[in-house]
Order: structure tokens, then sequence, then C-alpha cells
């Protein structure tokens, strides 16, 4: 089966489709859903089709480098994997196999706290760099845990998501009833209530949200995280100057300008073009990356160009994942690498540094 599909997945979206084949439909929705009428979700897209870029000819390109730093850490790329909720949803290997994949590319991996592998198994598998992303829960003494158990086995950056007081409805999860199944647990929060949905007996991911992330949240808990460790933190779903001066005014070593690939607020800002005024704001004293509707390596280039120093991919990781494992994931990475890297070279940026706001027309 997969000699019969290799020759057909030439790019990103072609593991898409192949995901949509392969994964059972409410598995798919939950993955592919956006929240409400989906506008954001698409807008991400959208924003991206709608830059266009400035390419310099006759530059010298015979030696391109498309390596960088995230978070402090040495990366191949300025690419890393988006953190995101189960990957155990799609492979029973799960965020095991996805950072195995990733840290063999030598990008780095954010694992949700809600992911379905422990941050252990996972800082075993994985050569390259780990995040590690958390909500803000109830249960602070959690987060505490959590973070202690991230310092002791490796990781090297907290990813702070701020966009999830409330969980997005989207409307198939609701219209499908998805639940996750029995083997699919948020290991790492062993504390956890059992969330219940009360019609199919398991576990509904918007009612065990519900039960655990704090909706009180505020900057509080930003200065409190800062004050229990030392390792850097990435405020995530930042979408306006204000918050981003706010977090970085704070001790954020660096924002995420993100609308969590459009499954939270319906009618939010498409997340590259919120970037330029995120990265004028904050970008000379902080680090600034964007997530949301990066399918291709030129979408990369395009987010540097307006002041990323690199991007998070969400989605096409768990295709890949679903339709050839571990293997999948590393070829959904060496995609967007490699068409980064032709990007470049017909650009006339040699080096991720000489991607210079000049690359690009305008949003
Ligand atoms: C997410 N996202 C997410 N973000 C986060 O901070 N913690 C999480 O647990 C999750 N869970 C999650 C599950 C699934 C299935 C998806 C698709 C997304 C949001 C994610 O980190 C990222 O912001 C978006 O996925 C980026 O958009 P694209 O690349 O998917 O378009
Ligand atoms: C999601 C949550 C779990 O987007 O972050 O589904």
């Amino acid at each position: 089966m997969e000699e019969l599909m290799a020759p057909v997945a030439v790019n990103v979206a072609d593991y898409g489709r192949m995901a949509r084949r392969t994964l059972p439909r409410d598995v798919w929705d939950y993955i592919a859903g956006g929240a409400g009428d989906q506008l954001t979700r698409r807008a991400n897209r959208l924003a991206f089709a709608r830059v266009e870029l400035r390419p310099r000819v006759l530059v010298d390109v015979s030696s391109r480098l498309t390596t960088t730093a995230m978070l402090g850490a040495e990366v191949a790329a300025p690419i890393a994997v988006a953190p995101m909720a189960y990957h155990c949803l799609v492979d029973p290997a799960g965020e095991v196999a996805t950072a195995r994949a990733a840290g063999a590319a030598g990008l780095a991996t954010a694992i949700s706290c809600f992911a379905s592998r422990t941050m252990e198994d996972v800082a075993a598998a994985a050569a390259g760099p780990l995040w590690l992303q958390l909500y803000c829960l109830r249960d602070r003494g959690l987060v505490t845990e959590l973070v202690r158990r991230a310092e002791a086995a490796g990781y090297r950056a907290l990813v702070l998501t701020a966009d999830m007081p409330v969980m997005g409805r989207r409307d198939q999860d609701v219209r499908n009833r998805f639940a996750l199944p029995d083997d699919v647990v948020p290991v790492n929060l062993m504390a956890a209530p059992a969330g219940a949905d009360s019609r199919s007996g398991r576990p509904s991911v918007a009612e065990l949200t519900r039960q655990l992330v704090d909706d009180g949240m505020t900057w509080e808990l930003l200065s409190w995280l800062r004050g229990i460790t030392a390792l850097p933190i990435a405020v995530k779903g930042i979408l306006t100057g204000e918050d981003a001066a706010l977090a970085v005014g704070l001790g954020a070593a660096a924002v995420i300008v993100s609308n969590h690939g459009g499954r939270q607020l319906d009618g939010a800002i498409a997340a590259l073009r919120a970037l330029p005024q995120v990265a004028d704001r904050v970008g000379q004293s902080s680090e600034v990356y964007v997530d949301g509707g990066v399918r291709r390596g030129v979408d990369v280039l395009k987010a540097l160009a307006l002041g990323a120093k690199g991007v998070l991919v969400g989605r096409p990781v768990l295709w890949g994942l679903a339709a050839g494992g571990q293997a999948g994931v590393a070829e959904v990475l060496a995609i967007l690498r490699d068409e980064l890297d032709l990007a470049m070279g017909l650009c006339g940026c040699p080096t991720v540094e000489s991607i210079a706001h000049a690359s690009v027309a305008g949003l």
C-alpha cells in the first residue's frame, strides 16, 4: 500500500488527502476543523496566498543554508512541530513517532500537555529539541509538576498557550458527538478528572478541556510561571501588538502569533496578517513565531520576510503521521524543508538571515 501511495505524495496537501482516506470521519473532522463558520481557518491560508514576493536575481545561491536557532536550540530549518493534543488518535506510537521524526530531521517539537504519550517516553525517543506546551490548568500544582518533569527530561522551553480560556465550538465535533477512544488519554495529567460525554459515556474533548482548563487565567499566570522556572517561555496565541508587549514585558522569551489554526475565535485575524504588527512591536526584544496555514516551504519564507524567526506547523504533521507513521511525518517535514530551500534559491536568499523584509511586497 505504501509503495502505491509513495509516488502520489509530492506535496503536503497530498498527505492531507491520504490522511483523509485513512482516518475515521470523526477523527478527520476533529483535526481538520475550525470553529464556527471556519472563517479564520480559511483566512489563515488566504493570507499566505495574498503575499507576493519580490525576488532578487543574480545572487549567488550555490550554497544555501536553512539552519537557524529557535528558542535557544540550533535547528535544521525555521520550522517546528506545533503542539497538538492526542497524536495517538491517528497512530498508536503517537507523539513518540512524531518527535522521533522531527528530531531526526533536526527540528524542534512542541509536545501538548494533552499529549497521549508521556513526556518522558517522548524525550527518550527524540534527538531534537523539545518544548512542553502548557495550558493554565485549574490545578496549578499539576502545572508545577509538569514543569518539573519537563526540566528533568531535558525539555528546552515552555509554550504557554493563552488563547484557550474556553474551548472554541467546532460544529462538526458537536455533530459527530466526537469523543476520545478509550485508549487515547492525556497520560501526562494522571490526576485529571475523567470527563464523560453524557451521550456516549466517553470523554468528549470539549468536556475534558472545560474541566481541566482555568477560564479565570490572567497575565498573572505568566509572572507566576516565570517565577517557578528558568526555562524560556513562549506565549502562544498572541494576535495583537498590545498583548505581545505585555507578554515580553512579563519576561516571555518569545511570542507565537497564532489563532490556534482557526479552532478558537472564529472571526479572529489571520495569523500571518497579525504578524507584522507583533514583529514591529516586540521583534527587537524577543523572538516572534507564527503558525496557522503553513503548507508550503514558500509560506515559511513569506512568514520570515514579514518578521517571524520561524514557523510552527500543525495539521500537516498529523496528516503525515496518519498516512505513514513516523516516516510520514519525516516526509512531510522534508517536503517543507526542501521547498523552503528551493524558495530561498529562487528568491535570492541564500541564508535564513538574508530573508529580509524587502523580499515581500506586502499583505
Ligand atoms: C491544535 N492546537 C493546539 N495548540 C496548543 O497550544 N495546544 C494543543 O493541545 C493543541 N491541540 C491541537 C489539536 C489539533 C488536532 C490541532 C489541529 C491543533 C493548535 C496548534 O498548535 C496550531 O496553533 C495550529 O494547528 C496551527 O495551524 P495549522 O498549521 O494546523 O494550520
Ligand atoms: C484543540 C485543543 C485541544 O485545539 O487545543 O483541539
